[in-house]
């Protein structure tokens, strides 16, 4: 089994991983190089160059120019390679992969001291994610307390979990498999017990383990629930704006600049709705800072995106236009709190 304390160049696990293996790589050979260089060069010297006996003075010896010139030219261009590679390799890692790839979405949230995960279909995990092998995978991440770091050493992946804000990380494992997964971030007295793994299946044994996990309710679905207990659809759609297709699209705000409606703009605009103040609107929601929980949060996000009928990730979409009204077997709606 794979695992991060082995030592395991070129396991070929994920793409990414490989990439950064080669660089990895790279730069432990250029060190080596150079150190040994170096040390040669100083023995060397020191027998060549010793001093033979108490009165001898050295010879002046004169500069010399190319090879001053060409040792800074050489080790400026190595620092060059290194730098473009290093920035192409960071810059794809940490570029969201195109909605057109097809990934699998889950959504994470990681608090003190556990990791929870939802599938797309509803399916909830802690500490553990079962996934198809060679298929993208997304997650969207958040913190319910502290910052805690989202980590796959195996995959060569880590990214912050950030209370207050979305962050995102992706990968495609390539071989089935085990994996550690760790919170790379020191985030209290239980830190290192935040730990668990990621199982690679092969597509049969993921459906498998898909149909034989009980589902809740998709996100969509908890969230269209959410959306109609809260009453949002009593200003959605008439004095507010309708979210229908609201998701992916350029937003025109009040002050004449625009924005995408992606995760982080839609949770900003129910923690702290004026903030963004879409125009010909006047600004009159409640926040709803501290009465949703982040798995709530994710749920309203998931169900305003499956409004826009390009981002359903997978899974039925709630049977719902604007109107929540028209859901079945959803609890009447309560007042709207404030
Ligand atoms: Cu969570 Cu360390």
């Amino acid at each position: 089994m794979p695992s991060p304390f082995h030592f395991n160049p070129f396991h070929h696990i994920s793409p990414i991983g490989d990439r950064v293996d080669a660089l990895f790589w790279f730069l432990t050979f250029i060190s080596v190089l150079i150190t040994l260089l170096v040390f040669v060069l100083i023995v060397w010297f020191v027998i060549r160059y010793r001093r033979r006996n108490e009165d001898e003075i050295p010879t002046k010896t004169p500069s010399n120019l190319p090879l001053e010139i060409g040792w800074t030219i050489a080790t400026f261009a190595i620092m060059l390679v290194m730098f473009f590679w290093g920035a192409i390799l960071y810059i794809d890692m940490k570029r969201s992969p195109a909605p057109a790839a097809n990934a699998l979405e889950i959504n994470v949230v990681g608090k003190q001291w556990m990791w929870k995960l939802q599938h797309p279909g509803g399916q909830r995990e802690i500490d553990e994610l079962h996934i198809p092998v060679n298929r993208l995978v997304k997650l969207t991440m958040s913190s319910e307390d502290v910052i805690h770091s989202f980590s796959i050493p195996d995959f060569r992946i880590k990214q912050d979990v950030v209370p207050g804000s979305y962050s995102t990380e992706w990968f495609t494992a390539t071989r089935t498999g085990r994996y550690h997964l760790f919170c790379q971030e020191y985030c209290g007295t239980n830190h290192s017990q935040m730990i668990g793994w990621i199982d690679v299946m092969t597509p049969g044994d993921y459906n498998a383990w898909l149909a034989g996990t009980a589902v809740g309710e998709s996100p969509a679905v908890s969230g269209a629930a959410l959306f109609h207990s809260f009453g949002c659809a009593q200003c959605h759609g008439q004095i507010a704006p309708t979210l229908a297709g609201l998701y992916g699209r350029k937003v025109l705000l009040q002050d004449g600049t625009t924005v995408t409606a992606d995760s982080d703009y839609l949770r900003e605009s129910i923690l702290n709705a004026p903030a963004k103040i879409v125009q010909g609107y006047t600004p009159s929601m409640p926040s709803y800072r501290g009465q949703v929980s982040e798995e709530q949060l994710s749920d309203l996000i998931a169900y305003i995106k499956s409004l826009s009928p390009a981002h359903i990730d997978a899974g039925p979409a709630p049977d719902v236009a604007d109107r929540p009204t028209s859901i079945p077997n959803i609890p009447p709606a309560k007042q709207p709190p404030g």
